[in-house]
């Protein structure tokens, strides 16, 4: 019996050969238990090595192998090709992102964005270590836990129309990495980070569309963390007007 295939339309971009984008295609051995990163291995290894993209844990975990498949952000490690069998399947950069090479996106603006939110514990006083550690009940872990699963692919960036018309907003996963340390009964940094986030870039600049929500997946609900986030600045706007001497 004739091995089965699958045709994969993929983009593809080296400014040394041509200034400008262009897609190769490929036709490559389909399985049913295979996913689009697969294919794309078979294409390094069998067809064309100098095929550029990043993976690294093959199992939804490290968030390195983030790209456009048939137009939506997806993991590729997570995305199985019998999803689109027989007909084909476009691969292409994260949207919203400039391309280094290939399948590659330059990650800068969105690591120095989350970096800004500050996402680490701040305490305004160290307790002393002889008086243990900080203990957490299962209610208080509870409550930042969904916003800790966040592992950092971008594609609630690729699936957010706001960050592609306006860059400088901070973004879906930042807001909800501030919103995973607001959440921390350890930490005490709240004020400084509703400061960056309700700037101009901030929270302000979401329309609430839920694209980030819908393309995660990790189920963290950036879009949530933002609306909860919104209410959150919306009080402390109108407790600074109603207390403008600062007694909040
Ligand atoms: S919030 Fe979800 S989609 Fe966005 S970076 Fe984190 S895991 Fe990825
Ligand atoms: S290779 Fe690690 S998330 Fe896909």
């Amino acid at each position: 019996m004739a091995e089965e295939t699958i045709p994969l339309k993929v983009a593809r971009y080296r400014p040394e050969h041509a200034s400008m984008p262009y897609f190769d295609e490929y036709r490559v051995p389909y399985r049913e238990d295979m996913v689009v990163l697969d294919a794309l291995n078979h294409i390094k290894d069998e067809i064309d090595g100098s095929l550029a993209y990043r993976w690294s844990c093959r199992m939804g975990v490290c968030g390195s192998c983030g790209m456009m498949v048939n137009g939506k952000p997806r993991l590729t490690c997570s995305t199985f090709l019998r999803e689109f069998y027989p007909k084909r399947v476009v691969v292409g950069p994260l949207r919203h992102f400039p391309v280094v090479r290939d399948l590659v996106v330059d990650m800068t603006d969105f690591m120095v964005k989350l970096k800004e939110v500050k996402p680490w514990i701040i305490r305004k006083e160290e307790r002393p270590v002889q008086e243990g550690e900080y203990l957490q009940t299962t209610e208080e872990v509870d409550a930042y836990k969904q916003f800790s699963m966040c592992i950092n692919c971008m594609l609630c960036y690729a699936a957010c129309p706001v960050y592609g018309l306006e860059p400088s907003f901070i973004g879906p996963a930042a807001i909800a990495l501030a919103q995973r340390y607001n959440k921390d009964n350890r930490d005490q940094g709240a004020e400084e980070r509703l400061e960056i986030c309700s700037e101009h870039d901030g929270i302000w600049q979401c329309t609430f569309v839920g694209e980030c929500t819908k393309a995660c997946p990790k189920g963290v609900d950036p879009a949530g963390a933002i609306q909860q986030y919104k209410l959150v600045g919306a009080m402390a706007w109108f407790k600074s007007w109603l207390l403008p001497w600062g007694e909040r």
